[in-house]
């Protein structure tokens, strides 16, 4: 589909699968140019109304939602400054040591576990859940509620109620956390962000709920399909998987490969016109959604040589997978130092790691945001 839109309409008017109206691109050099073009916004509680969307927008969801993701310069600015002050690369090195021993808890439970297994269950998602909830404070026994709530949230299946209820619960949820912290701070990126102080300014109570769910969700959505996706794309190219296996050195350029070409997101997340915007040859008028759809910019021959190839030794250099621009992804060099990682323990642990069924019949999730695998049958020894 993305062959055919590339060439034949690269800016093409779409109907999301929850029934909002957009503009979806798809060429490399649109996407990254749009991804930095100050006029495209994100934040559409200040400019949007109700009529400029096809659907209710639910109010608890959009107060979680008024996060720096969803925000405009100077907005963003301040939050993001505030942010990096307390998730700092010191804060992001001193997690290799730990990111190592709970992949090698999990990997040790695994080898004592049955052959076949769905990977995604004792391995992609606890470890990355495990991860972002250990940085943040989330305690360990409330990380499966958390990861429904996500779920639902992000699923194009679920009724309005069952969105709703995920979002009211992960409010009360992060209420209740904020305010434990706030009596007795610890060494976790919550207690940081809450003592954090630039000039004088510090997060509001709405502004640190919002950051707590964008942290939470952005790190752990992402995460467990970067491993999962980028496990699939391996095992179905044993030339590729060999060539890492045979030299580990190339886990970096790997990683960076599985971001280009197994994409986590399909599209970034969406903005709309603050005026008037032309993108290639289409004029997009005022307050219209546009969906940058970076998994196909990953893939774009015009920027990336034989880009549906798979190759572990790949220059990446510009690809869009973390985005671009201001808001280019704060976590990157965790998912980078993770993602090292998780692949290198697991290839390492399980030699004759392979599919447990045909690449046709693993099922993906029903998301247009997240490009991710409901279930990832493998066989590990
Ligand atoms: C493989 C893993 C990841 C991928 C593929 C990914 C991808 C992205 C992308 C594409 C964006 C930009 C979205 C846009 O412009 O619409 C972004 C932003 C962001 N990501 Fe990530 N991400 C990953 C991991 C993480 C992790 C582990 C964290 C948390 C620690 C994180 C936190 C964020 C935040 C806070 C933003 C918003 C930054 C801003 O608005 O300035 N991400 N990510």
């Amino acid at each position: 589909m993305f062959v055919r839109l590339r060439s034949f309409a690269p800016v093409t008017p779409v109907i999301t699968p929850e029934g909002v109206r957009a503009w979806l691109v798809t060429r490399y050099e649109d996407v990254r140019a749009a991804l930095a073009d100050p006029r495209l916004g994100k934040d559409w509680v200040a400019h949007m109304t109700p009529e400029d969307f096809d659907i209710n927008v639910d109010p608890v969801q959009a107060f979680l939602d008024q996060h720096m993701l969803n925000l405009d310069p100077p907005d963003h600015t301040r939050l993001r400054r505030l942010v990096v002050t307390a998730f700092t690369p010191r804060r992001v090195a001193a997690l290799r040591p730990r990111i190592a021993s709970i992949t090698d808890e999990l990997l040790d439970a695994m080898s004592d576990g049955p052959a076949e297994t769905d990977l995604i269950e004792p391995f992609a998602f606890p470890l990355s859940v495990t991860v972002i909830c250990e940085l943040i404070g989330v305690g360990v026994g409330d990380r499966e509620l958390f990861r429904e709530w996500s779920e639902t949230l992000l699923s194009s299946r679920g009724t309005r109620q069952e969105s709703r209820a995920a979002a009211v619960n992960m409010y009360e949820y992060f209420t209740h956390l904020v305010a434990e912290r706030r009596r007795s701070p610890v060494d976790d990126l919550l207690s940081a962000l809450i003592a954090a102080r630039d000039s004088g300014d510090s997060l509001s109570e709405h502004e640190l709920l919002a950051m707590m769910f964008l942290l939470l969700v952005a790190g752990h959505e992402t995460m467990l399909n970067l491993i999962a996706n980028g496990v699939l794309a391996l095992l179905t190219h044993p030339v590729e998987l060999k060539r890492l296996r045979d030299d580990p050195s190339l886990l970096p350029s790997a990683v960076e490969e599985l971001l280009r070409h197994a994409n986590p997101l399909n599209h970034a997340t969406e903005r709309f016109t603050l005026e008037p915007v032309t993108i290639g040859d289409t004029d997009i008028p005022a307050k219209e959604w546009v969906m940058l759809a970076t998994s196909s910019a990953n893939r774009d021959p015009s920027r990336f040589a034989d880009a549906d190839q798979l190759d572990v030794g790949r220059d990446t250099a510009g690809h869009v997978g973390f985005g671009h621009g201001i808001h280019y992804c704060l976590g990157a060099p965790l998912a980078r130092l993770e993602g090292e990682i998780a692949f290198g323990a697991l290839l390492a642990r399980f030699p004759r790691l392979a599919l447990a069924v045909s690449e046709s019949s693993v099922r993906w999730r029903p998301s247009s945001l997240i490009h991710g695998l409901e279930n990832l049958p493998v066989r590990l020894r």
